[in-house]
């Protein structure tokens, strides 16, 4: 093998992805779709408004259009055709795995009652299995702007159904005046049940919420947690609980969670020790990909070779996939670092 440079490593990188939302990733050409296909929706039809409607001035600009686009998945034929999409970009992407944010009573307010979504999610699954070699886990989350009860209701949708390949309780929405607290007694009734629990927190706000998320959710990983990095002692914990971090850097700055790619904490929370894994959150609404991202890391933050495969090696050690797969995806980076490492000898 010839010396490859660094994006045809990273396009032979064996990865999983843990952290994006099924409605922010439907593709442009998919959205475009759907708001054709319903003159109702206040999504543009258009790609260049559409691009425009994608370029969101703060976060909660952004949860706005992520709900007016949630608005258009109406049917279990929606949700295939998104799971579909979604499984053809991750194999372009070298994803073996990926625990996919599904926000089953967002989509029963668009018009999917649980027994489709459960349907659909599947027969979105054994497709993207048989078509393209991709393994879907489903984590459940509730969006914050329903409260506690929505919170109740999501948990009730995954425990009533348990579709195959359910992960875990996730918690989105806003965060700001929002108490991860709150949420203690729905977290704990999903540990109960089996469920792993997987909250955002710290993705535009401090330390104190990814600190509760923790102590009070029981939180395995946390969704994005980029706010933890003001605290040592934090990043102490997190690293000596082997609570792994799902960054999105791309993401982090089409929200303005952080001003710019030189300002985002990657580097320091790899240099505290912290589990990171990389994510792309919305790929379709922020115009990424996963290989996209570890090519940003390489750019922006100088990381190689050999940090690049740790961090995929990160996510695999993260995912609450079988223990099967877990092997396979560890052993494929070994032998591609392996081969990479030969060539350049
Ligand atoms: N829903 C979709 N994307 C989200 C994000 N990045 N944070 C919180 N909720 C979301
Ligand atoms: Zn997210």
């Amino acid at each position: 093998m010839p010396t490859p440079d660094i994006a045809t490593f990273v396009a032979a990188l064996p990865k999983v992805e843990l952290h994006l939302h099924l409605v922010g990733s439907a593709s442009v050409e998919t959205v475009l779709a759907l708001s054709r296909g319903h003159p109702d929706s206040t999504v543009p039809t258009d790609p260049d408004a559409l691009g425009r409607f994608y370029e969101f001035t703060d976060f909660e600009h952004f949860l706005n259009v992520y709900r007016q686009v949630n608005l258009l998945v109406r049917t279990g034929a929606d949700i295939v055709t998104l799971l579909d999409g979604l499984a053809s970009d991750l194999a372009g992407n070298a994803v073996r795995y990926a625990e996919v944010q599904v926000t089953a009573v967002r989509n029963r307010m668009s018009g999917i009652e649980f027994d489709d979504l459960a349907q659909a999610l599947a027969d979105g699954r054994a497709l993207a299995a048989e078509k393209y070699g991709v393994e879907f886990g489903w984590i459940f989350d509730a969006d914050s702007r329903l409260g506690t009860a929505g919170a109740e209701e999501t948990l009730d949708f995954a425990l009533r159904y348990r579709p195959e390949g359910t992960v875990g309780l996730g918690l989105a929405g806003m965060e700001r005046g929002v108490s991860r607290a709150d949420y203690a007694p729905v977290f704990r009734r999903a540990r109960d049940a089996g469920l792993h629990c997987l909250p955002h927190a710290g993705e535009t706000v401090g330390p104190a919420e990814v600190w509760a998320a923790v102590t009070e959710l029981g939180a395995e990983r946390i969704g994005h947690g980029i706010g933890s990095v003001t605290d040592p002692r934090l990043l102490e914990q997190l690293a000596a609980r082997d609570i792994a971090l799902e960054v999105c850097p791309t993401s982090n700055v089409c929200t303005a969670a952080v001003p710019d790619l030189a300002a985002h904490p990657l580097p320091r929370l790899l240099a505290a020790g912290v589990p990171v894994t990389l994510a792309t959150d919305d790929p379709g609404m922020f115009h990424t990909d996963l290989n996209t991202e570890y090519l940003v890391c390489h750019e922006q933050f100088g990381l190689g070779v050999a940090e690049l495969a740790d961090i995929a090696r990160t996510g695999a050690r993260a995912a609450f996939c079988s223990a099967e797969l877990r092997a396979r995806v560890l052993d494929e980076i070994d032998d591609l670092v392996e081969a990479v490492g030969q060539a350049s000898r």
